[in-house]
């Protein structure tokens, strides 16, 4: 089992991060140190992270969701005994930056979240996509391997989704050896992020691993991805906007089941392995809308009609991947995850989590988001 001390996280106050952020620090084999490393862009909410400070941090109070420029909110006081959790605001592409998060501390484990990860966004704006997801994954696997010249007790994990594997017929499943074919701007900056961590892997003995995961729902999910958006316009009474004929079929796994595969593949992953990780969970768009409808009503001791008369199928998305499907056999077989919950549990305590804490909803809606917003949903 590998033993993990000062862990890199990357994107770690966005949705997954953060709740792996969550994950990992409440496990008691763990007793390293997590440095979150974000760029807080319009994604990127320390709110997220406000009892994780509270409880690890330094003892600095975190700064305003989305604040921009001034000093890092949290890092070790002098003097203190050091911190389990610090935050660094750095940008992947910022080699110098990410330079120096390596040797300050002494990182010896990277878990890759920070991307642009939004596929609607990567249809209007492809360039960050790349930048980021490219360019800032290229730029973190060179700070990695010049920190790590001298070091083979470290490892590159990259977090990366499903998606790079195209778009599925009616049959079938991907698997580790499915070829990518990926379809849209966002996949495309995925799957260079991947071959770029296998090529670091095999030209230069970078120690890594991959896991490329299937639709994630949860708690601190920004609200322009599908679940909690749809959540939040029915709490709101506001049109449901579903793509095309609502038939799209995609896979859904519960967050924190996301988080215990990665740190099962941290753990006890081989070396230059991909795990493929999803819920074997499938769902048309329009039935998982109904469902939300059905649950938000029942929440609220309301008849299911009162939600379901807001879906509108809307325009659909440019080259809109069919269906996709997770064969998951490997990591459940060679590492032991399974995934622990149950799908209508999970969509409740998202939706009781969205209904109790309109705060964090309110600030998370404002500024950048709701200008993209107006611009690209308006009328639909
Ligand atoms: N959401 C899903 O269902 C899903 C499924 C499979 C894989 N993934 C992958 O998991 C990762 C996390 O996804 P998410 O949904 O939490 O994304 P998110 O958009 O919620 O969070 C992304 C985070 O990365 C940060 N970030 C963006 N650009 C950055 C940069 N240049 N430098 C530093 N930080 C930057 C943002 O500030 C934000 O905190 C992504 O790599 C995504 O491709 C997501």
């Amino acid at each position: 089992m590998r033993k993990l001390q000062n862990v890199l996280v990357t994107g770690g106050a966005g949705f997954i991060g953060a709740n792996f952020i969550h994950y990992l620090l409440a496990q008691p084999q763990f007793s390293g140190r997590v440095i979150n490393l974000d760029a807080l862009t319009y994604a990127g909410n320390l709110d997220n992270l406000v009892q994780i400070d509270r409880r690890y941090g330094a003892g600095a109070t975190p700064a305003p969701a989305n604040t921009t420029g001034g000093a890092t909110p949290n890092t070790d006081r002098s003097g203190a005994a050091p911190a389990r959790y610090v935050f660094e605001r750095a940008d992947i592409r910022d080699f110098t930056a990410v330079t120096d998060v390596f040797k300050r501390y002494e990182v010896d484990t990277v878990v890759h979240f920070a991307a642009e990860s939004h596929v609607d966004r990567s249809i209007v704006g492809p360039r960050a996509f790349i930048e980021t997801n490219v360019n800032g994954t290229f730029n973190l696997l060179e700070a990695a391997r010049a920190a790590w010249a001298h070091r083979d007790d470290v490892l590159f994990h990259h977090v990366s989704t499903d998606e790079v594997f195209g778009s599925l017929g009616a049959e079938g499943a991907f698997s580790e050896e499915t070829p990518y074919d990926p379809k849209s701007p966002y996949s495309a900056s995925k799957a260079s992020s991947d071959h770029l961590v296998r090529a670091h892997g095999h030209t230069f003995g970078l120690p890594f691993t991959i896991s490329n995961c299937s639709n994630n729902y949860g708690p601190y999910q920004f609200p322009e991805k599908m679940v909690p958006l749809m959540i939040l316009n029915a709490l709101e009474r506001k049109d449901l906007p579903v793509y095309g004929d609502g038939r799209n079929v995609r896979d859904w796994l519960y967050v924190e089941d996301h988080s215990a595969a990665i740190w099962t593949v941290l753990q006890r992953g081989a070396t230059g392995e991909t795990y493929l990780v999803g819920g074997e969970n499938e769902w048309e768009n329009i039935r998982l809308v109904r469902a939300i409808c059905e649950k938000v009503a029942a929440a609220l001791g309301e008849p299911p009609q009162r939600y379901t008369q807001l879906i509108r199928f809307v325009k659909d998305r440019p080259g809109h991947d069919q269906r996709y499907a997770v064969n998951c056999g490997k990591i459940k077989r060679e590492l032991g995850w399974h995934q622990r919950h149950e799908f209508s549990s999970g969509l409740d305590s998202t939706i009781a989590w969205y209904r109790d804490n309109p705060e964090w909803v309110q600030r998370v809606r404002s500024g950048a988001y709701k200008d993209w917003i107006e611009a690209n949903y308006a009328g639909r």
